[in-house]
């Protein structure tokens, strides 16, 4: 594969852009090498600029449930563009879309449209103060809840502690304010509820936390958080920027029957287009302006072109139900991938819960063989994932382009594309160099 023009691309851009991208983990750092630049998609697959065809197992990092250019979006989109783009007043088309998601999901009695999850999990935090008068967040290590100041955080491992800043430009101030405890461990939580509960505004959690690595907890795990918070009268987040509209239409909170008191949403919500969301108990959400005094404002939220394409996204979803069987496609090829990793003898294991999954290299030292915490990834993921990265990337496989993010599938990815996924990685493993 030529990779001339993405290479010369990426050195112009590293000009007059940060790291030549406008989000990091696009700049392959966390594999090394240069990024590809995409000129068009289409299905399961996308075109770079050097004329490479290759399967995308990114998928825009989880919005594409039915994959690039899916036509039934683009009609919508079509529809909207030509009515025109931007109005700043209200309009019919974030109703519908409002409409929609309360009279599907119960514990979304009111909701607010914003520009990404970011904004939307920023809003829910600002609601959670406002609403209980007290200003600490718990957060888990591991959770990524995008890059509001109190949320970039890292945790201290082990026992709780306060949190320090993650990114240069948190204040200690601002960051300080956010508690960090480790994933899979429930006493930690009480811990810090005994200690601080009466200061806790809230608990946010990804309800299936998959941005450092997948990282499934035991079953227990939310509801007996939502009973610890619930009892200090603290309320819960759960941000579905990733779960929501992807591992069941209602998300996490349909699949485990629990009922957040806010909750956040991003990626599926605008069917690939840029719309977050937060919503949940009316009376939480009637604090918001101009309801009520908790000020939260946007230009272009709701953009009608956004709202259409979230529209189109979230009927077809209803109408084609592609849950269990997203389900079933990513269980057979994470086990195909487990068997050829095995024959192999390579270690690797392949972790997934509904449409996601997330390769582990190396071995696993847990005792019931999971990774549920940061910590317990295997030393070795970072170098062999590069690897396993690369290669498969020559071979026309784009996997998400960190050892610590997860992948996605689409109703797009037909049988034939994950069997090219499948020789790709047996080649991949006969290459020297995993042991
Ligand atoms: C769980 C979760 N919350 C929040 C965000 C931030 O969303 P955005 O990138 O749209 O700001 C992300 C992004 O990956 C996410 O996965």
């Amino acid at each position: 594969m030529t990779t001339t023009k993405s290479a010369e691309f990426f050195e112009r851009s590293k000009r007059v852009s940060p790291g030549g991208v406008h989000s990091p983990v696009r700049s392959f750092r966390g594999v090394g090498g240069t990024p590809r630049f995409v000129e068009s998609a289409r299905g399961a697959e996308w075109l770079d600029v050097d004329g490479n065809r290759v399967v995308d197992f990114c998928m825009s990092w989880g919005p594409l449930m039915f994959g690039h250019q899916d036509p039934e979006i683009l009609e919508a989109v079509k529809t909207a563009l030509s009515r025109g783009w931007s109005y700043g007043t209200a309009e019919p088309y974030s109703l519908e879309l409002a409409e929609l998601i309360t009279g599907a999901l119960p514990w979304v009695e009111k909701v607010r449209f914003v520009n990404s999850g970011t904004e939307a999990v920023m809003s829910a935090l600002r609601v959670a103060r406002a609403a209980t008068g007290r200003n600490r967040i718990l957060k888990f290590d591991g959770c990524y809840h995008g890059h509001a100041d109190s949320m970039l955080v890292r945790a201290g491992s082990g026992l709780a502690e306060m949190a320090s800043p993650d990114s240069a430009g948190v204040s200690d101030g601002v960051a300080g304010e956010t508690i960090v405890v480790p994933l899979n461990d429930l006493e930690a939580v009480e811990k810090v509820f005994q200690a601080r509960g009466n200061e806790i505004a809230a608990v946010i959690v990804e309800p299936v936390p998959a941005n450092n690595g997948l990282l499934t907890q035991k079953d227990q795990f939310l509801p007996k958080l939502m009973e610890i918070a619930h009892r200090n009268g603290s309320l819960v987040i759960f941000d579905e920027v990733i779960t929501g509209f992807r591992v069941a239409f209602g998300g996490m909170a349909e699949h485990t029957g629990l009922k957040p008191d806010l909750v956040t949403y991003g990626k599926v919500i605008g069917g690939g287009f840029p719309v977050g969301a937060y919503g949940g108990r009316r009376d939480l959400m009637d604090l918001v302006a101009p309801a009520g005094p908790v000020y939260q404002a946007g230009t272009l939220s709701a953009n009608p072109v956004a709202m259409s394409a979230g529209i189109a996204m979230l009927r077809k979803l209803q109408r084609d139900n592609p849950y269990s069987a997203l389900r079933a496609k990513t269980e057979t090829l994470a086990n195909d991938l487990e068997i050829i990793a095995k024959q192999a003898g390579v270690l690797a294991r392949v972790q997934r819960f509904a449409s996601m999954f997330w390769i582990v290299f190396g071995g696993i030292k847990t005792s019931d063989g999971f990774v549920r915490a940061p910590e317990e990834t295997p030393a070795r993921q970072k170098e062999l994932f590069a690897k396993g990265f690369h290669s498969l990337l020559n071979r026309g496989i784009y996997l998400s382009p960190s050892g610590y993010e997860v992948s996605f599938l689409s109703t797009a990815h037909t049988d034939g594309l994950i069997e090219k996924f499948l020789d790709a990685f047996r080649d991949t493993l006969k290459e020297p160099g995993w042991t």
